[in-house]
């Protein structure tokens, strides 16, 4: 054993590494092609970027231009000072954008910030953390850092929520954290409100994760007040296009998020990132006109590829869609979208290893795919 392994901790040691899918300028050199003719449609992030707010209030930031409105409050040193470390303006209009007052919010350095701190407040060595896989691997990897236990209650064949199960789960291993994407990442589909509502009277804490709620409508965010139990976890990367500048924000009752206030770095969210946050608050408009564009791919696409007969595509209500591949291999047909130059994201996990998901891009992107997915599948 080397020095190092000694010193280490023993489970941080034997923990396996995530695997964050590859950054683009690296797949431009190794595929050979520029960056441009690279589709990548495998980590959910928006095909149309930015809204032109939020990029011009990021470059002002540089100096020698004037500062956007929604933003003003930042001159005249913003890059030199240290950023706001209570986020009082962004806190502010995210009251608005939520309808939840500022002493519910906490932003982060995009979702999984919030992922981490809400172990560090509740997670000794041995305590449970709940998965429903196939879900976000976020959750069950945050888990093995904390060195917690983590329970299973998988999601049936239609990968919809065992309630039941959980419910039963809850009561033998009385876990600290349930964790619920909803909608659920990489499968797309909901879960109804009652069943949240069920599970909230639990004793446990729920975190429902909804980073793709502006996909999707519904939010528990308004039971916020009323359930000390409830963490509404949300972000920027998907429908305002800041995925690359990582902010994210929760929303929690009183009695708990004093606890995260101890916890938080305190200058987690950087200068850019919460001008930028800002600017999209200002232009709500434009980025939902973005996201119901988005929604209008999903639902063409998933027509499209109801037609094919080697693939079967279940409905989602996020942006992007999971198919299974009914008589190819999902990792060979990852491998020929990506010789095309199109990314998409495969999971070798139990349930999913014969799926593929795709997010959805610009018309012309999902063209491409439906094309090229066509000839390999019924080709
Ligand atoms: C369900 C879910 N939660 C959280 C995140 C992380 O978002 P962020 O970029 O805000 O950390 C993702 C990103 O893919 C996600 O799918």
């Amino acid at each position: 054993m080397t020095l190092i392994e000694q010193l280490l901790r023993p489970d941080i040691a034997a923990l396996e590494a995530y695997t964050p899918v590859a950054p683009i300028e690296v797949l431009s050199a190794q595929l050979g092609l520029p960056v441009e003719q690279i589709m990548k449609l495998d980590a959910n992030e928006s095909p149309y970027g930015p809204s032109p707010r939020a990029a011009a209030a990021i470059d002002a930031l540089g100096g020698g231009k004037p500062l956007a409105e929604s933003v003003q409050f930042l001159e005249p040193l913003a890059l030199a000072i240290y950023p706001d470390p209570t986020h009082t303006f962004l806190r502010e209009r995210l009251s608005n954008y939520t309808g939840q007052p500022a002493e519910r919010i906490l932003c982060s350095s995009g979702s999984g910030e919030l992922i981490d701190l809400l172990m560090r407040a509740f997670i000794q060595p041995g305590d449970v953390i709940l998965d429903c896989p196939p879900t976000f691997g976020m959750y069950a990897f945050d888990g093995g850092l904390h060195a917690a236990r983590i329970v299973n209650v998988p999601r049936d064949a239609a990968f919809e929520l065992d309630v039941e199960a959980v419910v039963a789960a809850v009561h033998t291993h009385r876990p600290k954290l349930l964790f619920l994407a909803v909608p659920n990442n990489p499968t797309g589909n909901p879960l109804p409100r009652a069943a949240i509502e069920r599970l909230l009277d639990l004793p446990t804490m729920v975190v429902v994760d909804e980073a793709y709620v502006e996909f999707a409508g519904a939010t528990v965010a308004d039971l916020v007040g009323q359930r000390p139990n409830l963490a509404v976890l949300r972000t920027f990367s998907k429908w305002a296009g800041l995925a690359g500048l990582r902010i994210g924000y929760g929303l929690f009752h009183e009695a708990l998020i004093q606890h995260l206030w101890k916890i938080k770095q305190p200058y987690n969210i950087n200068v850019a990132a919460q001008a930028a946050a800002l600017a999209s608050l200002a232009d709500v408009d434009y980025l939902m006109g973005r996201v119901q564009e988005v929604i209008a791919e999903r639902e063409r696409v998933y027509a499209r590829l109801r037609t094919l007969a080697g693939v079967h595509v279940y409905p989602s209500q996020a942006n992007f869609l999971l198919l299974r591949a009914l008589n190819s291999s999902a990792l060979q047909l990852k491998n020929d979208l990506y010789r095309r130059g199109i990314l998409v994201r495969y999971f070798n996990k139990p349930g999913l290893d014969d799926c593929i998901r795709v997010s959805m891009g610009t018309p012309a992107q999902n063209d491409a795919f439906l094309a090229a997915l066509e000839a390999l599948v019924d080709g």
